[in-house]
Order: C-alpha cells, then sequence, then structure tokens
C-alpha cells in the first residue's frame, strides 16, 4: 500500500550510512511499490554537486548495495527520478534558503539527520529559521544519542526547541529487526508464553549481540565510546525491554514506550563484579585493539559481560546476562529465555531433565527455536533427546521473499507518522543514566579490561560470570 506523498530530506546523503542502508532501503521500498508518484527524495550535504551527480552517486550505492535482480536497472533508473540534491552548510547560512524554497506545502515532510550529533542543533535551528519545521514536519535522528545522560539531554533539549516530542524520530536500528518485531508477537499475540514469562517458569534470559568484525575505520569514535556505550546502552537495553516489558494496553507508540522505560526504571544497580569487559588482544594473525586504536594505554572496552537484575514482581531472582563484542568467534544476536528444570524427573537412569529453552535469533538466520525433550526414537530403552521445534522466518515466509532490511521498515514508518519502533526522549535518558552509573564505576577504579582472543567468545572471566552461578551461556555460532 503506497504510503502519503512526501518530500523526504536526507542529510548526510553522501555518507556511509546513507549508500550502505538509508538510500538502498528507500529504493527497496520503492521497487514494492510503497512510493506514491508524488514522492520525493531531496539528497543533501555540504559538497556542491548538481541533482545528475547526485543521482549518479546513488546508482552506483543502489547497484553496490541491493541484489542484482533482472528488474534492477529498470526499476532503478524510475527510483532516480524522485531524488533531488540540494548542498547545505550545517554550520552555516548557505544552501538552506534553496531549500526551503524546493519544498512543496501539503506533503508528508521528513528531514532525516545522518549526521554527527554536533550538527543536530544547527541543522533544527536551521529548519526552524526557514520556516521548514511546520508543525507535522518530522526528524529522524541517528545514534548516537549523546554519551551520557548529560549530553542526551542537551541533545534532547536542543531538538525540542524546535520540533515537539511527536515529530522526533530518534533510531534504534535494532527496534526494526524482523525478529525484534516477532518477540512481541510471539509474546502477546500468542496464549502460550505469556503464562511462563515470569520468575516462576524462567530462570534466565541470555541476550548477545557478537560480531565477528572488528572497529574497522570507526576507531576514533569507537575508542571514545566502547561496547557499552556503542551497543549496550542502546540495542541490548532494547531487547531486554522487549523481552521483559509488561503487555502494553495497546500496540501504540506511548502505550509500547511506557512499559519499557518502566524496565529500566526498575533496573538494579549493576555491581562491579557482575561485569566483565574485555578488549581483544593481538594474535599471529593481525593486530590487537591497542594497535587499531593505536593507544597503548586505552582502557576501551570491545566486549562487554554483564548481569542484570529487574526489580519489580515479574522478574524478582531472574538475572538477565547480557554480552557483546568485537571480533568474536562469529556474527549471532539471539534472546535466549531458559525456563526452569521440571521439579521431578519420573524416568529412571535417564539424567537429569532440563527446562526448555527458547532462543529468538535475530542474526543471522532469523527464527525462533524452542529446545524441547522427547523420547529418543527406537529401541534401546527409554532414553532422553533434546530437539529443536524449528521455525526459520526464510522458510516460513517461502524462499523468494527477501527479509526487510531494519531501516527500510523504519524511514517508511517516520512518512507514515508511526514512532512506536523509535525511542522516546525519556527512554534514551533513563537507558543513559543507568549506563553512566556503571560506566562511572569503572572509570574511578580505572580497571584494565581482561584482554580476550580474536575468534573467541570473549574473556575467561566472561564464562564465570555465568559459571560461578551454575549456568552457562550458550555457545556464540
Ligand atoms: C551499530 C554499532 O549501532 O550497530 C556498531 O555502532 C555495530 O558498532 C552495529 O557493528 C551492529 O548492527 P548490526 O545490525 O550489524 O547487528
Amino acid at each position: 500500500i503506497p504510503v502519503a506523498p512526501f518530500d523526504l530530506v536526507l542529510f548526510g546523503a553522501t555518507g556511509d550510512l546513507a549508500r550502505r542502508k538509508i538510500l538502498p532501503g528507500l529504493f527497496h521500498r520503492f521497487e514494492v511499490g510503497q512510493f506514491p508518484s508524488e514522492a520525493r527524495i531531496i539528497g543533501s550535504a555540504r559538497s556542491a554537486m548538481t541533482p545528475d551527480e547526485f543521482r549518479a552517486q546513488v546508482q552506483a550505492a543502489i547497484r553496490e548495495f541491493t541484489p542484482d535482480t533482472p528488474t534492477r536497472g529498470t526499476v532503478l533508473e524510475q527510483f532516480l527520478h524522485c531524488l533531488d540534491y540540494v548542498a547545505v552548510d550545517a554550520r552555516g547560512d548557505a544552501g538552506w534558503a534553496e531549500l526551503a524554497g524546493r519544498m512543496r506545502p501539503d506533503v508528508v515532510r521528513a528531514f532525516y539527520l545522518s549526521v554527527a550529533p554536533s550538527l543536530f542543533a544547527g541543522i533544527a535551528r536551521q529548519l526552524e529559521h526557514h520556516g521548514m519545521a511546520t508543525a507535522d514536519a518530522r526528524i529522524v535522528v541517528e545514534k548516537p544519542f549523546g554519551r551520557d545522560l548529560e549530553t542526551a539531554r542537551e541533545l534532547n533539549a536542543s531538538l525540542r526547541s524546535f520540533f515537539q516530542e511527536h515529530q522526533i524520530y530518534r533510531i534504534d536500528h535494532y527496534l526494526g529487526k524482523e525478529t525484534v518485531q516477532n518477540l512481541m508477537a510471539l509474546r502477546f499475540a500468542n496464549s502460550l508464553f505469556e503464562p511462563l514469562w515470569n520468575s516462576t517458569h524462567v530462570d534466565h534470559v541470555q541476550i548477545t549481540v557478537a560480531e565477528s568484525l572488528g572497529i574497522e575505520g570507526r576507531e576514533a569514535y569507537y575508542d571514545q565510546s566502547g561496547a557499552m556505550r556503542d551497543m549496550v546502552q542502546n540495542h541490548l537495553v532494547q531487547l531486554l525491554c522487549l523481552t521483559a516489558m509488561e503487555p502494553p494496553s495497546k500496540f501504540t507508540p506511548n502505550a509500547v514506550r511506557d512499559e519499557k522505560v518502566k524496565v529500566i526504571e526498575a533496573l538494579d544497580p549493576v555491581e562491579p563484579s557482575d561485569i566483565a569487559r574485555g578488549q581483544y588482544r593481538a594474535d599471529k594473525g593481525g593486530d590487537g585493539y591497542l594497535d587499531h586504536v593505536g593507544d597503548p594505554q586505552s582502557r576501551t572496552e570491545s566486549f562487554i559481560a554483564i548481569k542484570v537484575r529487574i526489580a519489580n514482581w515479574r522478574w524478582a531472582g531472574v538475572p538477565f546476562y547480557l554480552r557483546t563484542g568485537k571480533r568474536l568467534r562469529a556474527r549471532v544476536s539471539e534472546i535466549v529465555v531458559q525456563f526452569r528444570d521440571p521439579p521431578h524427573t519420573i524416568f529412571p537412569n535417564v539424567g537429569p531433565v532440563h527446562g526448555n529453552r527458547l532462543i529468538i535469533r535475530l542474526q543471522p538466520d532469523e527464527g525462533i527455536t524452542l529446545r524441547t525433550t522427547i523420547k529418543d526414537p527406537g529401541p534401546g530403552g527409554f532414553r532422553l533427546a533434546e530437539v529443536p521445534l524449528d521455525m526459520s522466518f526464510a522458510e516460513a515466509l517461502g524462499a523468494d521473499s527477501r527479509p526487510q532490511d531494519a531501516y527500510e521498515r523504519l524511514v517508511m514508518d517516520v512518512i507514515r507518522g508511526d514512532q512506536t519502533l523509535f525511542m522516546r526522549g525519556d527512554e534514551v535518558e533513563a537507558a543513559w543514566a543507568w549506563a553512566d552509573t556503571i560506566i562511572e564505576g569503572w572509570e574511578r577504579s580505572r580497571d584494565q579490561p581482561y584482554p580476550y582472543d580474536q575468534g573467541s567468545s570473549g574473556p575467561e572471566e566472561a564464562l564465570m560470570l555465568m559459571h560461578r552461578d551454575g549456568r552457562r551461556w550458550r555457545q556464540i555460532g
């Protein structure tokens, strides 16, 4: 179904994220017929360029970052007609009047700031100054949304001087991932799981976002951030919220976000002994983290595991173990809900019977698996075996369907005016308030992260975090 006609201004249109994700995402939505004929994307960046030069750049990006299909060439030609370009100076006055002149009245108006956060305030001010920040305009901002509570508050305050909260779309691209939304469907559109989704039946939850890649090309940013700021404060906290939140009364942006904020506010302070930070070391194959950032003294973590407790009725006594890191053995993101062991075993001589395990896989192959115990088929006495009840989304949707990328869904939600999958200002601030206390703890102690081997599962200390509780991480990959 096509969305309403729109003008989407993409600031940072020549940047990496725009080329790799945003423009290819928009192209895919165009390809499936979601663009109305009056849709327009106005690229904007500092470089002086004609609209035709911009179209040529976009054409190259789409060729590079979308799969080749028999129709891609023709569709791409048509897509390029939607594109325009205006150079603006985000720190000065050049180009803004021209941009304002290109905007059409009576169409949805969205400004996507795929630029450094230090430019957010200046751009918002210019949009207001040139009459573009109309009451129904939308502004979209990328992470990092601040580097602590104070800077997040400043960003919120500067955006709110020109736009109201219902106009501000803070992207966390994890919320656009298919399985993340499926988590809500799984919990709230099935009667099977929700009655078991609490401390009576759940032993613990594991959330892993492991990456095999390192910090290539982003050394300066990453060394100022580390895994806690780069991944935990946003993506892992979001996954935690969707797993742990109470059912919202309706599937509306504020009802969902109210419940997420309550989870963040219920997070207990984390003891230093419940945190394991790591840094990948040099090995025979190449340099380590310290070489990559060019600072032998860096104490920034490229890995973190953390045991979190949610102090509320539903989750009292149920630990949530989070971990994320770079240069690990595989790229895997998953949420594991481990149910408690059956209270009693009636089968003699079969060994312990383990609780069921629900595995919600975000990537690489999105799907949901429920590990169940059955009788090992065949003769040879009564033995038990664990088998997965598997649902792969690719299979369920049919082999030909291409899963939607997070960005393509999120950008279209902006045009539709649906904020459900975007972070609200108070939510971001609550997540920072929690993260800040943890970061301050290790900054005060000046602890060095534990070294770990590249291609491993992280430092030994992260394994110990669970071992000492008599539990084990699910293997990465
Ligand atoms: C980004 C982080 O937000 O998410 C990156 O800044 C990380 O460091 C990336 O690599 C992971 O996203 P995805 O979708 O590839 O899991």
